[in-house]
C-alpha cells in the first residue's frame, strides 16, 4: 500500500475540472456533479427492464421531521444533476411528511417524469386497525393516499415494508396485482422479507398469472450483510430478483462523525432516534470505523465514500441508497462511484480483515 491511491477518472478529470472551474468561474461543486453525471452507471432492478441509477437519495429521518422542503430541494436536486434517477420513500416517512416534501420538490424542479424512478413502501400508514398492513383495503388505500401526497399518477416502485402475519399472503399478491394493471404502480417488491416468503408470494402470482414482486429493499452496508449476501442468494439465482439497498452508511457511522462521540444535530443526536442509538453504534464498531478511515485515506476517498463504493461493489446490488441531510453530504457521496475500481482485491481483503469474517 503507501501510496495515495487516486482512480484514473479522477486522475483524469481533476485537472480540467480546476482549470475550467477557475477560467469560467463555474462552481466547483457543480463541476463535480456534472463529472459524476457523465459517471453514474444504471443498473438493472434485477432481471426486469427498469435501469436505476447505482446510487440513489431516499427521505427517511430527513424530509418532513429533521430538514424542510428549501433543503431537500437542494439535495435532491444535486443528486439529480450527479444523474441520480431514482427517489425513495414510504408512507411512513414523517407520517407522510416526507412524501408530501418529496412531491412538491418534484412539482418544483419540473423534471420530466420519464426520467425519475419514485418509490413508496405500504405498511406503516396510521393508527386505526385498517390504516397498517398488507391487506387488500390497505394496500390500495394507502397508495391513493402516497400518489396524491407525490402529487403523481402513479409510483415506479412499491414495495411492502415488512411481512404482514396477519394477513394471508394471496390477499396481498392480488392487491399489488390490481395497482399493477391498473397503471398505478408498475413493479412491487418487498422489504426486509426472508426469502421463504418472497418464493412463496412469487410462486402464487406466477401460478395465477399476476405481476410477480421482483424487488427486495434490504438493509445493506459493512456492519450488515448476513441477508444480501448469504439468505437472498436464491432469490437473484432464480427468481432474478434485484436490490434497492438502505442505511449504506449504517445511519451515518460508516462516515466516521461518531468516532469521537455524538456530534449535535445528528440523526444520533436526535430525541427520536434515541431507539436506533444503541444498535447503530454497537460496541466494537467505532474502532472498526477507525482502521476504515485509515484505509480510505490511503485511497484518497473520505470513509462515507469507501462505505458507499464497497456497496456498489457488490453486483447484486441495484442500486444504494443514499440518505443526507444537507447538500454537502450529496455531494460527498455521489463521488463515491470514482471509488469503486480502487476497491480492488487487495483493499478489499483489508477491509474484510477489519470487518472480521464475511456471512
Ligand atoms: N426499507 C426500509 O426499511 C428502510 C429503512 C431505512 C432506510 N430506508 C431507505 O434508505 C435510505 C437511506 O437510508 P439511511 O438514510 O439510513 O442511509 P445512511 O447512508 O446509512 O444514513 C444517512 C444519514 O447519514 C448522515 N450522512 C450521510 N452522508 C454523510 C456524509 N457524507 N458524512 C456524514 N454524515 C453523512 C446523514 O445524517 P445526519 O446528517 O442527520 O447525521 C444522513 O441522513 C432512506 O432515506 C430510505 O429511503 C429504507
Amino acid at each position: 500500500m503507501g501510496a495515495t491511491y487516486l482512480p484514473d477518472p479522477i486522475l483524469g478529470l481533476v485537472a480540467p475540472l480546476a482549470l475550467l472551474a477557475v477560467l469560467f468561474r463555474i462552481d466547483p461543486e457543480r463541476a463535480w456533479l456534472r463529472y459524476i453525471l457523465l459517471a453514474m452507471r444504471y443498473r438493472r432492478l434485477g432481471r426486469s427492464g427498469l435501469k436505476l441509477s447505482e446510487l440513489s437519495l431516499g427521505a427517511w429521518v430527513t424530509y418532513g421531521l429533521q430538514v424542510g422542503e428549501e433543503t431537500a430541494l437542494e439535495c435532491m436536486t444535486a443528486a439529480y444533476d450527479a444523474g441520480v434517477n431514482f427517489f425513495d420513500n414510504a408512507e411512513a416517512y414523517g407520517g407522510g411528511q416526507a412524501e408530501t416534501t418529496m412531491g412538491n420538490v418534484i412539482h418544483r424542479a419540473g423534471w420530466r417524469r420519464e426520467s425519475i424512478v419514485v418509490s413508496t413502501k405500504i405498511f406503516w400508514g396510521g393508527d386505526g386497525p385498517n390504516d397498517k398492513g398488507l391487506s387488500h383495503k390497505h394496500i390500495i388505500e394507502g397508495v391513493h393516499a402516497a400518489l396524491k401526497r407525490l402529487r403523481l399518477d402513479y409510483v415506479d416502485l412499491a414495495f411492502c415494508h415488512r411481512p404482514d402475519p396477519d394477513t394471508p399472503i394471496e390477499e396481498t399478491v392480488f392487491a399489488w396485482d390490481v395497482l399493477v394493471r391498473q397503471g398505478k404502480v408498475f413493479y412491487w417488491g418487498t422489504s426486509e422479507w426472508p426469502a421463504d416468503a418472497v418464493f412463496a408470494a412469487h410462486e402464487l402470482a406466477s401460478k395465477n398469472g399476476l405481476a410477480p414482486p421482483i424487488m427486495e429493499q434490504p438493509q445493506y452496508n459493512m456492519f450488515a450483510r448476513e441477508r444480501v449476501e448469504k439468505e437472498y442468494l436464491p432469490l437473484y439465482e432464480k427468481l432474478g430478483y434485484g436490490t434497492t439497498i438502505w442505511s449504506p452508511l449504517a445511519s451515518g457511522v460508516l462516515s466516521g462523525k461518531y468516532n469521537e462521540g455524538i456530534p449535535k444535530g445528528t440523526r444520533l443526536d436526535l430525541s427520536t432516534m434515541a431507539w436506533l442509538r444503541k444498535d447503530a453504534l454497537e460496541e466494537g464498531r467505532i474502532p472498526k470505523v477507525r482502521k476504515l478511515a485509515k484505509v480510505a485515506d490511503e485511497l484518497g476517498c473520505t470513509t462515507a465514500q469507501l462505505a458507499l463504493a464497497w456497496c456498489l461493489k457488490n453486483p447484486h446490488v441495484s442500486t444504494v441508497i443514499t440518505g443526507a441531510s444537507r447538500r454537502a453530504q450529496v455531494v460527498e457521496n455521489m463521488k463515491a462511484i470514482a471509488f469503486v475500481d480502487a476497491i480492488t482485491p487487495e483493499v478489499m481483503q483489508r477491509i474484510d480483515a477489519i470487518l472480521g469474517a464475511a456471512p
